[in-house]
């Protein structure tokens, strides 16, 4: 077994208190008796040849248990992504997560009890918490879903999107780094850092443009893409100068169990039942790609175990709809599986309100590289994806009514009010 030496870099004399022995460079005998040599000035930066040089011990170099961290779990995709994962992989799954509005324990119930799985409540801005968290559990990989989502929020207060998306990434970035130089050489090599992005990051496209690929240049518009690009720069960057094994996916809007019920979708669905208005912004013709969240969580299980390190992949589910195409098409579904709902047809239901400031017009996703490199398809065509998500939705009515309290309505009676409704049916 080869040992890690660590070694201080500085330009200052050492202290007393750093119980520091004598200045000191490493021979060629050095680097092969150790495996890497881990030379870091007090800032944690690279060593700065011509600078002297302090031996402070020998420590054993770590090995990874068959273990995965993921950020934000306890949010949509992040629960759907850990029960499909213990469902079929083996090995422990080390969930951190903020619980913050849009993160719910009990989405997890299934696997609470489960001994490979662990929560750690916190912040991925917590860098003492995450590097704990990673000396601890020592995970193979880290799965970064955590990230304030929500657009319309992030017109109304892009804070908590800068504070999140793109300094809690930093931090969780540099946390993920300094544990990575710590691995013995095979175990760094087979790490993966994954971050989960957003085809939003791209922009709007025109009616006839081609949809976007994984070379298309970021064009943000809304706070939430522009943090979110920010972040895909930094784990970009990360690849590039430090050659820490980043993946980056870009997907397309999701829906399925869990969503949380502000996005289109759900909110859609649950004001239909309850014979709400159905705010659409603007004229309903904006355009989205749509995937069923469990084609989501397949394709990031697929490129964390194939994927190139330092690539990025799109993922989508080659279903253009518009937004009014979506909202009818859910209450055709209700009005057949809820024929004794407060208003039916549910369609009835169908306002137009003032629309999105800045709202992107189209999304499309070209997913060629990942179905040609990497064999992913999506599973679910849309009209099953959303029978499925309407059948969820019915059946676990205690989880909408318990997502949906004081703070819920609180959140809909600012977006909606201030809202111009022009009522008209269709
Ligand atoms: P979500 O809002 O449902 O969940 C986010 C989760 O992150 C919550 O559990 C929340 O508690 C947690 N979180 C927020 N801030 C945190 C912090 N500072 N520290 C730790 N945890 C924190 O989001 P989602 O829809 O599940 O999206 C997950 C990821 O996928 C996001 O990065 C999002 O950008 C990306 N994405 C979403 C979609 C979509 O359609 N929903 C599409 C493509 C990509
Ligand atoms: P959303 O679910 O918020 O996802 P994103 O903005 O990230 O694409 O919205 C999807 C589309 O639906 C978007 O074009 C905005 C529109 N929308 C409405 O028309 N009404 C609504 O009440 C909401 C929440 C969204």
């Amino acid at each position: 077994m080869r040992h890690h030496l660590i070694v201080l870099v500085s330009k200052f004399p050492p202290s007393s208190r750093m119980h520091l022995q004598q200045p000191w460079r490493p021979s060629t005998r050095d680097f092969f008796n150790y495996n890497r040599l881990v030379m870091l000035n007090r800032l944690g930066d690279p060593w700065i040849p011509g600078l002297q040089v302090f031996a402070l011990g020998k420590e054993r170099l770590l090995g990874v248990e068959n273990t995965i961290l993921v950020t934000g779990g306890a949010g949509f995709i992040g629960s759907n992504f850990i029960l499909g994962w213990m469902e079929r992989e083996d090995g422990r799954v080390v969930n951190l997560d903020k619980l913050t509005y849009a993160g719910n324990p009990r989405n997890l119930q299934r696997v609470f009890s489960n001994p490979r799985y662990t929560f750690v409540k916190g912040d991925i801005g917590d860098r003492k918490l995450v590097a704990e968290s990673l000396l601890t559990h020592k995970p193979r990989a880290v799965l970064h879903f955590a990230a304030e989502s929500h657009v319309d929020r992030s017109i109304l207060g892009p804070d908590d999107f800068v504070r999140t998306n793109v300094h809690g990434t930093f931090s969780l970035l540099e946390e993920a780094r300094a544990y990575w130089l710590k691995l013995n050489a095979s175990d760094q090599e087979s790490f993966r850092f994954l971050q989960v992005s957003t085809d939003e990051v791209y922009g709007s496209l025109g009616a006839h443009d081609s949809a976007f690929t994984e070379l298309t240049a970021y064009a943000p518009n809304s706070p939430y893409s522009a943090s979110k690009a920010a972040a895909d720069h930094l784990v970009r960057a990360y690849h590039h100068t430090y050659q820490l094994p980043t993946l980056t996916t870009n997907c397309s809007n999701n829906y399925g169990p869990f969503q949380f019920p502000e996005k289109l979708i759900p909110l859609m669905i649950l004001n239909a039942r309850s014979g709400k208005p159905l705010p659409i912004y603007g004229d309903g013709k904006n355009l989205r790609d749509w995937l069923y969240v469990g084609d989501h969580c397949e394709a990031l299980r697929t490129v964390l175990a194939g994927g190139q390190p330092g690539s990025t992949y799109n993922v989508g589910g080659w279903n253009e709809k518009t937004n009014l195409e979506i909202v009818e098409t859910i209450c055709s579904l209700l009005d057949e599986f809820c024929p004794k709902d407060p208003v039916v047809p549910h369609r009835n239901l169908i306002n137009f309100v003032t629309d999105r400031p800045g709202h992107d017009r189209r999304y499309a996703i070209d997913a060629r590289k990942i179905e040609r490199d990497l064999q992913w398809h999506p599973r679910e065509t849309f009209e099953s994806g959303i029978r499925k998500t309407i059948f969820w939705c019915l059946e676990n009515d205690e989880w909408t009514k318990e997502v949906t309290s004081g703070a819920y309505r609180q959140w809909m009676e600012t977006q909606y009010a201030a809202r111009d409704t022009r009522a008209r049916a269709i």
